[in-house]
């Protein structure tokens, strides 16, 4: 069996690569697809990639997945701390969810300890640079087997 995941990935996080790499690396965004893709292969998981700078993009992308993903990994990036609407959107989904960030943002700036989403996923997954969203690929390959056992 496939698995098809869905990566949505929020604002700025286009810009990885060039944008304060002390904190967030030096991949960019489309190396971190790749890193992604060569993990999942092997698993016969399908990871589709998207990222929008615009928060209603983003709600309407969750929409969009609710009949065609079997699990969603969300780094909502400055979203993550403001935005109703994804959570709410993140609220109509019934299959795995999983937070993540590049950067632990618990050793961060206090507004960034908040999450409007949290809520709505299975886990969260933060601190590990590209390897959380590896690890929250592998979190939600075992969530959904669990559920299919
Ligand atoms: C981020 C953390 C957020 O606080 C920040 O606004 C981002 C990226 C991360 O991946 O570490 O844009 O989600």
């Amino acid at each position: 069996m496939t698995l098809k995941i869905q990566i949505i990935n929020g604002p700025n996080l286009n810009l990885l690569g060039k944008r304060e790499p002390d904190i967030y690396g030096h991949l960019t965004l489309d190396e971190i697809k790749k890193e992604v893709d060569s993990h999942c292969q092997p698993k016969k998981i399908t990871a589709d990639f998207y990222q929008s700078n615009i928060e209603g993009e983003l709600v309407g992308k969750i929409q969009e997945i609710s009949e065609s993903a079997d699990g969603l990994i969300i780094n909502a990036a400055a979203f993550t701390h403001t935005s109703v609407a994804i959570l709410d959107a993140l609220n109509t989904l019934n299959i795995p969810k999983i937070e993540v960030h590049i950067s632990n943002v618990f050793a961060r700036e206090e507004f960034r300890h908040k999450s409007m989403i949290s809520k709505s996923v299975n886990g969260i997954i933060c601190g590990f640079g590209l390897n959380s969203y590896i690890l929250a690929v592998d979190a939600i390959e075992r969530i959904i087997k669990d559920e299919n056992k």
